[in-house]
């Protein structure tokens, strides 16, 4: 199938924004957008870039009643020559499409959604910024359209992708974030959909995120469902703790998002020669290390937050300080050695960067 491209006419063309260090995250989108439909019986259909637009949906759509909604997010990354690179996009491929399985929606093929990320950030490379820690985020969703009432599969489906350029995730940028355990609310059940980057699971995170923000806290430490006591994901993202000389973060065991971030920092630390164990850690043993002082660092990981230091732990009306607050050594090289990698600054001995669109040549010395 090819993908059309209708360009903006120059003269709706948005003003792209002058200061890096304002963007935040997910606030600004570029001119254009991908979309393709699908219909049961006819397949995917229609795949085009046009001018950015709101979407037209019936009010019955099924993903507005029975939230058969899915997302990914990647970034795009301008590297020095002002060559382009994407990050393990096959990664999101798949794991947008073993969503989609869970959810009994269509899946996508992954040639086709290479192509339409490639071609979008192309069209749109001139948003991409600068300035490190900035880069163009990438926001491919599926959603389900047919309009119907019964609770079904539903037969028709939209895949869309929107871009636009963001700086850190937190608006305080890379400082330590302070996590607020809850021990009340879940964020999955084994059996369900914890895994996967459903819509839904992120509706379902609010209302504890909201009680950690309105007490001064960045996000939610979430523990498991069964026992309320292993710990899980914080916020949006994976979460690890180096304790001792063991960088720990919790097994993929069904209720936890296989980050591409997270299985980066796996590998990047393995070849960095930390000791790095993805075992069930209970927030008594995170709790004990603290007052023992063998925890020394803790760090979220994910697309967004990339590589986001952990201050300060709540756990019982306590308040816990990790590393004395502070940035620790190992999460800062970490965030500096991923990074260098997104961008283009140094090898890449994982093959984990796709270069779409070639610089400058530089000259010869
Ligand atoms: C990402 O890191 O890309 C995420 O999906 C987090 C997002 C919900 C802000």
């Amino acid at each position: 199938m090819r993908i059309k491209i209708i360009k903006a006419s120059p003269k709706k063309m948005k003003t792209k924004p002058k200061d890096e260090s304002k963007l935040g995250f997910g606030k600004i989108f570029t001119d254009h957008f991908f979309n393709m439909k699908y219909k049961d019986g006819k397949g995917w259909y229609d795949a085009v870039i046009e001018p950015y637009r709101p979407l037209k949906l019936d009010p019955t759509a099924m993903c507005l009643h029975y939230a058969q909604e899915i997302f990914e997010g990647l970034k795009a990354y301008r590297g020095p020559n002002d060559e382009i690179y994407l990050f393990r996009p096959t990664e999101n491929i798949k794991r947008m499409n073993s969503s989609a399985e869970r959810l009994c929606m269509a899946q996508i093929d992954e040639e086709i959604f290479m192509e339409a990320l490639k071609k979008m950030v192309i069209l749109e490379k001139d948003w991409i910024p600068r300035g490190s820690g900035t880069s163009l985020y990438i926001r491919p969703t599926l959603i389900a359209t047919e309009a119907a009432l019964g609770v079904h599969p539903s037969n028709e489906y939209l895949f869309f992708i929107v871009v636009g350029p963001v700086g850190a995730y937190y608006p305080q940028g890379f400082m330590p974030t302070k996590i607020y355990v809850s021990e009340e609310y879940v964020r999955a059940a084994k059996g369900g959909t914890g895994f996967i980057k459903a819509a839904g699971n992120y509706a379902a995170s609010l209302y504890a995120s909201r009680i950690a923000t309105g007490m001064g806290y960045t996000q939610v430490l979430w523990l498991d469902a069964k026992e309320n006591k292993y710990v899980e994901e914080v916020g949006t993202s994976n979460i690890f703790f180096l304790i001792s000389d063991e960088l720990i973060t919790p097994p993929l065991t069904g209720t936890i998002l296989p980050g591409v971030t997270r299985n980066s920092v796996v590998k990047l630390a393995n070849y960095l020669g930390v000791k790095v164990a993805e075992r069930l850690l209970t927030i008594d043993e995170v709790i004990s290390s603290l007052e023992k002082g063998t925890l020394k660092e803790s760090f979220a990981s994910g697309t967004a937050a990339i590589v986001s230091p952990v201050g300060q732990i709540y756990f019982r009306k306590k308040e816990y300080l990790i590393n004395g607050g502070k940035t620790g050594p190992l999460t800062e090289k970490l965030y500096n050695e991923i990074l260098q990698i997104q961008y283009g600054l140094k090898e890449d001995p994982f093959g984990w960067r796709v270069k779409i669109l070639e610089g400058k040549k530089t000259k010869k010395k």
